[in-house]
């Protein structure tokens, strides 16, 4: 059964990420899977947010200590209003900061961002599927 079935009013669930080499693609395509979405790239002409998102699963990686600009513009396309909660994930080599930065755009947005995240090192992304789907369980 599909979680979304069993709750009484049915969560709208998106997953948004960014992706260079494909390691934060295939965390966001666990995330969707478990929700029962695609997960889409945020520079894909499908990535606006056509109704409010319950929970957005947003994801990216670190390059040179940043995030990739194409994920900068898309944080800034977001609003309040079309997000319920973000949930934020990353991968990388070593280091946790690209989720410090996306959370930072998106409360500066005033958008309520979950404390508990989700990160993989780079290498540790082919053996990530058990724990990326059952975090993404437990918020939706
Ligand atoms: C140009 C470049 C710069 C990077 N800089 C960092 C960095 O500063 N710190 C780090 O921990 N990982 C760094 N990485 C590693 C990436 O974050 C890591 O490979 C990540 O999993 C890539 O995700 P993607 O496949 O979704 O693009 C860098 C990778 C590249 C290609």
């Amino acid at each position: 059964m599909h979680p979304n079935t069993a709750k009484e009013k049915i969560m709208s669930i998106a997953v948004r990420y960014y992706s260079r080499s494909g390691n934060t693609k295939k965390v966001a395509e666990y995330i969707a899977e478990a929700a029962g979405v695609n997960a889409v790239s945020v520079d894909s002409k499908d990535a606006a947010l056509t109704e409010k998102a319950d929970v957005l699963f947003i994801g990216g990686a670190l390059y040179a200590y940043g995030i990739d600009d194409n994920l900068k513009k898309y944080l800034e396309t977001l609003s309040a209003d079309k997000v319920g909660k973000a949930v934020v994930f990353s991968t990388s080599w070593l280091s946790k900061h690209a989720l410090d930065v996306i959370r930072k755009f998106l409360s500066d947005k005033g958008i309520s961002v979950e404390s508990q995240t989700l990160y993989f090192k780079s290498k540790a992304v082919d053996s990530c599927k058990d724990e990326t789907l059952k975090f993404a369980k437990k918020f939706i």
